[in-house]
């Protein structure tokens, strides 16, 4: 056949694909092609509307630098990041959970030892972080990596200051031969995922706000078991049920304490209110995980 109606161009496109020697691929772009021809078809797409496609994904792709990255943060404003993440790292046995790594992670925080102030200078209310990593049979894991990062108390990270002034509220912890560890940052606060871009102006057009719930990061690893890349949500903060890129899980939140001023953990005076919080990181052997894609893997040396 050499000319399609619009039910049978379909199945010519996927045709096109016999001569495909990699069976993977073959699927995938055979699924993309039916469910994108079935959108089409669904909506009845005017051509207006498909140029306005075709100029956003050009805007989307414009808009990347090697700061700024608007094609992931389209996938995580519709949920494609943390579908891939669930269906990729599935929590098992109290295993902590995965979520999104974000566009803030910049390889190569400071190594600190344990009781660390990672956010000297930083804007925010003091926060005490600490507790364990711990193996598949909740075994402390010594030596396990903790790769932290956050935004300061009003929401901005080190990446988003017009001015350059390299990292802030960034570090690599490492556990203790209990396995714990613990350090001082602040407690984060909600902030709104980039919004001066496309994925903005299609937030908007949604009539969605673009507010992720107070989080800390951190990709948690140990020497043979599976790294995650996961956060610590704060209790009761804004938007835990509305998170902008859907990141949010249960299992992830944790209680943040209230202290009035007066010595913190660390036996050092603190002038204001602090927090204090306690979460243990349950990671999965590696063996168990075999054929699982592994993202953001650091390297436990
Ligand atoms: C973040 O938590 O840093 C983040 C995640 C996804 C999109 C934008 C920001
Ligand atoms: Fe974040």
């Amino acid at each position: 056949m050499r000319e399609f109606d619009e039910t049978s161009i379909t199945q010519a496109v996927i045709g096109r694909l016999s001569e495909c020697s990699d069976p993977r691929f073959k699927r995938i772009m055979t699924s993309l092609i039916t469910h994108l021809h079935d959108i089409v078809r669904e909506v009845k797409l005017t051509e207006s509307e498909w140029l306005a496609a075709i100029q956003f994904l050009t805007d989307v792709g414009k808009t990347c630098t090697d700061k700024r990255q608007e094609c992931i943060l389209l996938s995580d404003t519709l949920g494609v990041s943390v579908l891939v993440i669930t269906l990729n790292h599935p929590a098992d046995q109290g295993s902590v959970e995965s979520t999104v790594l974000g566009p803030f992670y910049w390889e190569g925080a400071p190594d600190l030892p344990c009781g660390s102030n990672l956010a000297e200078g930083v804007k925010g209310e003091p926060t005490f972080y600490s507790g364990r990593v711990l193996g598949a049979d909740r075994r402390p894991l010594t030596n396990a990596l903790l790769d932290i990062w956050s935004g300061d108390g009003e929401g901005n990270y080190d990446m988003q200051m017009p001015e350059q002034t390299g990292m802030k509220a960034r570090g690599r912890i490492r556990t203790d031969a209990q396995g714990r560890y613990w350090f001082r940052s602040i407690r984060p606060t909600f902030y709104p995922v980039p919004t001066d871009g496309p994925v903005g102006s299609m937030l908007r057009k949604m009539g969605r706000h673009p507010y992720r719930p107070g989080h800390i990061h951190m990709i948690v690893s140990a020497p043979g078991h599976l790294p995650v890349t996961t956060h610590l949500f704060v209790a009761g903060s804004q938007y835990l049920d509305s998170d902008a890129v859907f990141g949010m899980k249960e299992s992830l939140v944790a209680q943040f304490d209230r202290h009035p001023p007066g010595l913190g953990p660390d036996g050092e005076r603190i002038d204001t209110p602090f927090y204090t919080v306690n979460y243990d990181f349950q990671l999965r052997p590696a063996i168990a995980a075999r054929g699982e894609a592994c993202i953001s893997a650091p390297i436990v040396s």
